[in-house]
């Protein structure tokens, strides 16, 4: 354990090391805004950016198959007419039209946590990629987010 995590800081304290010495050969170190994003410029994060975990996309699957399933396959969600009206539009728009409506019989009757993990699985029927950080159940975090059903968007 501690072994790896010498190695782990080891291998770290080289790479800086290493980027400094990279950048103290170059004469005239030019801005690129490709490698140096200024928050206040950066594009809008989107589903895109792998804003869910595969745990999570895995919970909305099993709600999936028992409260929505009995309505919907899951080509409803990917098919081109439901791409087209909800792309740029906002994660908190989508969420709150399932949180307000779904499941048509019964609604209201998800909790938060649902209803983000019902989210993340339509993502993930999309192709949209997975990352490290779940989807956060708060308005704050779902609201970041612009609904791109096309990673290279
Ligand atoms: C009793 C049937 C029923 C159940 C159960 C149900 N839905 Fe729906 N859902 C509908 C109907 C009907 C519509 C279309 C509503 C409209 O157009 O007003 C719809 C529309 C939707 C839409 C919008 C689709 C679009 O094309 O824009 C989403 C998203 C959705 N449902 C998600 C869910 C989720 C998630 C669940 C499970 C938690 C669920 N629904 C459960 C009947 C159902």
């Amino acid at each position: 354990m501690l072994r790896s995590v010498r190695a782990l800081a080891g291998s770290s304290v080289f790479v800086l090391a290493a980027a400094c010495s990279a950048g103290g050969t170059a004469s005239a170190p030019a801005p690129s805004p490709s490698t140096a994003p200024a928050p206040e410029t950066r594009a809008e994060p989107t589903t895109a950016d792998g804003i869910f975990t595969l745990a999570q996309a895995g919970r909305g699957a099993e709600l999936f198959l028992s409260t929505c399933s009995e309505c919907h396959d899951t080509a409803d969600w990917t098919e081109p007419g439901f791409r087209g009206r909800w792309e740029d539009e906002s994660v908190f728009q989508l969420w709150y039209y399932i949180n307000d409506r779904m499941p048509y019989d019964d609604p209201w009757s998800l909790d938060r946590q649902q209803v983000t993990d019902v989210l993340t699985y339509i993502l993930q029927l999309n192709d949209l990629p997975a990352g490290d950080v779940e989807l956060g159940t708060d308005d704050d975090t779902i609201d970041d987010y612009w609904i791109r059903w096309s990673p290279a968007h």
